[in-house]
């Protein structure tokens, strides 16, 4: 058996690491660029941060601001034809998830026009070639979009939100700077950072974990939990320490897979526009109990990595009590609700949501396999 690792060719992290974006496309050859990204961003001034520098190196561009929170099918498909007339030959992505993932579709349709239609991208993409160039810097921590081989739609129409997965989507350069992520309100930390904390622990338990992804993920839950309430605060190094920490997550869930709580929530996005870490946030705890006596020891080393004394050496059905304990008290703190009525959750919408759930490509991955009853009765208990 085998087990594949993609990853970027080259990423920078550290306060003020987006200075290499220039030294990048300059040894790199590329010639225009557009920049994708979200008009809050752009007046929050954060677009500026970057573009300043394109600007100084006398490095062209043209910027496509029109990305919203979910991306929808037809943001995409304006974003192909913004790149096509800007006659550009690469992509800058700044934001979160929203404009990095825009970003990929443009990248990957551009090149494999036959997908035009969006919808034909969804689950294990068919594309042949690559997607032009991606230089990702990340806003938000996180996603990890920057790093990972995934990318998430919204099918407005259908009232869906779909995942694709496309090792041709992978930026090539990542640049994550926590300087382009001082600026998100409280919420947004709270709710990115759960996001990246879910996809820690997903990936630990997915069906197709193994030692390397393991390392990954252990590492990332461990920096996350000390570090994503300091960063709620305001705390410089609390911001910087979760740009590193869901990076890290996203090298390993990436190339394994996520579960149950990504399945759930993806339903939640499309129904509602529940942002996507708090939808998350609300489920995890639930997920993780109900996951609990399949993922053998490893409960133990979550309640590790989040601190809890004496993890060690408790007996497993307490440790792994502990574990979810200390997921809700994150949460909790970080000021996230706790049941899905508080995002909007309508309790006849839930045979609908449980469906959806069901299909999507994350929920394979669970470690636990959940039908539609199961599923039904998780959103169900947490109303
Ligand atoms: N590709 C992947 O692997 C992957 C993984 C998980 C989630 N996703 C997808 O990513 C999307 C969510 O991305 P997200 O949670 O990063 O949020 P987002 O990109 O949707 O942004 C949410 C809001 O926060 C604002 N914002 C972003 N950075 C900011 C900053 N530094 N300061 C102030 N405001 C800022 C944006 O302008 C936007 O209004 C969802 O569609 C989700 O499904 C993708
Ligand atoms: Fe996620």
């Amino acid at each position: 058996m085998s087990h594949r690792m993609i990853l970027n060719e080259t990423s920078y992290f550290g306060a003020g690491a987006r200075a290499e974006l220039v030294g990048e496309v300059q040894r790199r050859g590329y010639r225009k660029a557009l920049v994708v990204t979200d008009a809050v961003l752009v007046k929050a001034g954060t677009v500026a941060k970057v573009t300043d520098l394109l600007d100084a190196a006398g490095l062209p561009y043209e910027l496509f601001d029109k990305v919203m929170p979910n991306p929808t099918i037809g943001v995409v498909q304006e974003g192909v034809a913004a790149f096509a007339k800007a006659k550009a030959d690469y992509l800058v992505a700044i934001g979160g998830g929203s404009p990095q993932d825009t970003a990929k579709a443009i990248g990957i349709i551009t090149n494999n026009p036959d997908n035009a239609d969006v919808r034909s991208l969804e689950g294990v993409a068919p594309t042949k070639k690559p997607s032009v160039p991606i230089i990702a810097l990340a806003t938000t921590a996180g996603t990890a979009a920057e790093v990972t081989i995934n990318y998430v739609i919204t099918d407005e129409e259908n009232r869906r939100k779909f995942v694709c997965v496309d090792p041709h989507d992978i930026p090539v350069v990542a640049i994550i700077d926590s300087e382009l992520m001082a600026t998100m309100p409280v919420a947004l930390k709270a709710a990115t950072g759960m996001d990246a904390l879910t996809h820690a622990i997903e990936g630990y338990i997915t069906k197709g974990a193994w030692e390397l992804t393991d390392a990954l993920h252990i590492k990332a839950i461990e920096i996350i939990g000390r570090s994503l309430r300091a960063s709620c605060k305001g705390d410089p190094k609390g911001v910087e320490d979760m740009a590193l920490g869901q990076y890290v997550a996203g090298m390993g869930f990436s190339n394994v897979g996520l579960g149950l709580v990504h399945g759930m929530a993806h339903p939640l996005g499309a129904f509602y526009g529940t942002p996507h870490g708090v939808a998350n946030a609300v489920l995890l705890p639930t997920i993780m109990a109900y996951n609990a006596d399949f993922t053998g020891e490893k409960y133990r080393a979550v309640a590790v990595a989040l601190g809890h004394e004496g993890a060690g050496s408790l007996p497993i059905g307490e440790v792994r009590k502990a574990a979810v304990a200390a997921v809700q008290k994150l949460s909790d703190d970080v000021g996230i609700p706790k049941r899905l009525s508080e995002v909007g959750v309508k309790p006849e919408d839930i045979a609908d949501l449980a469906r959806a759930a069901l299909a999507d490509v994350c929920t394979g991955g669970n470690p636990r396999d959940a039908n539609l009853a199961d599923i039904e009765a998780l959103y169900r208990s947490i109303l």
